[in-house]
């Protein structure tokens, strides 16, 4: 067996004293799952993702990503590290004014000398890996538009390149499509998958969408209240398991999260 993508061990993560939104974690996710957190508002689900990469520092447990515990490392090694993780946000973080190319070729800077990057200077190959990347999701005539003119559901599909150029191990998604009609969305989750299930790469995403993620997740992961309360192939969410997993807060099943925008964030 090989070793495992992920391993969270009693991980906890509290903002201040009272709050408590990661109560003991323990999950262990393998290279090539497709993992998706569903769970009310409030359950914990970005805060576990942060976790992953410690853009969010946690509290205790710990996060062993690629064999290396995220939690204790620092400096060069938690760069390398999260130069193995690609984000996708909810409001896609790409920069508007700059064409589509340039946003996906930005992917390749954590891996560039400080020179090369500072000068724009991307070899050959990355602007043709681009390029394909960009066909292969339906934008061949995107490709030298500014990123703001985009649709949502096209600057997704940017941010997804942009991912998938840093060629990461492993790709994180915090509501990718809570901001995109269903059509849109459908889009965006079928390139991802697509795209992530060709290159065998791990892929966790929240969202709050049930049957989105039963259609697509290899792997269901149920969280409320700061713990796992399901953890399973999608056949086995039964509707009791989705009335459990969002006990008192029905209403948001299936419903676009109302976040706050935390996609400000930005990788060191
Ligand atoms: N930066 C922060 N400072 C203080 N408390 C926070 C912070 N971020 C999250 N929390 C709290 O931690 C808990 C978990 O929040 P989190 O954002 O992880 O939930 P979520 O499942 O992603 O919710 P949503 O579906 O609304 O995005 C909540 O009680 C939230 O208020
Ligand atoms: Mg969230």
């Amino acid at each position: 067996m090989t070793q495992p993508s992920l391993v969270l061990e009693n991980l906890t993560k509290s903002y201040g004293k009272n709050t408590h939104a990661l109560k003991g974690i323990d999950l262990t996710i393998h290279h090539g799952e497709f993992v998706v957190i569903i769970g009310p508002s409030g359950a914990g689900k970005s805060t576990l993702i942060r976790c992953i990469n410690q853009m969010v520092p946690s509290t205790s447990g710990s996060v062993r990503f690629d064999g290396i515990a995220m939690e204790k490392a620092k400096g060069k090694e938690l760069r390398q590290q999260r130069a193995k993780i690609g984000m996708i946000f909810q409001h896609y973080n790409l920069i508007e004014r700059t064409n589509v190319i340039k946003n996906v070729l930005h992917g390749r800077l954590g891996q560039m000398s400080f020179l090369q990057s500072s000068l724009g200077r991307y070899q050959a190959t990355d602007k043709q890996e681009a390029y394909d990347l960009l066909v292969k999701v339906g934008l061949e005539q995107q490709i030298y538009k500014k990123a703001g003119a985009l649709s949502g559901g096209q600057m997704q599909r940017v941010g997804i390149c942009r991912a998938i150029m840093q060629r990461p191990k492993l790709l994180l998604a915090d509501e990718p499509i809570a901001s995109l009609d269903p059509k849109a969305a459908e889009t965006v989750m079928t390139y991802l998958k697509d795209i992530t299930t060709e290159r065998e790469l791990t892929c966790i995403v929240n969202l709050h969408q049930v049957e989105v993620a039963r259609q697509y997740a290899s792997r269901i992961i149920g969280v409320r209240d700061g713990q796992i309360v399901f953890d399973g192939q999608s056949k086995e969410l039964t509707d009791e398991m989705i009335a459990h997993i969002y006990s008192g807060k029905e209403e948001q099943i299936g419903t676009p999260a109302m976040t706050y925008n935390e996609d400000i964030l930005v990788y060191e």
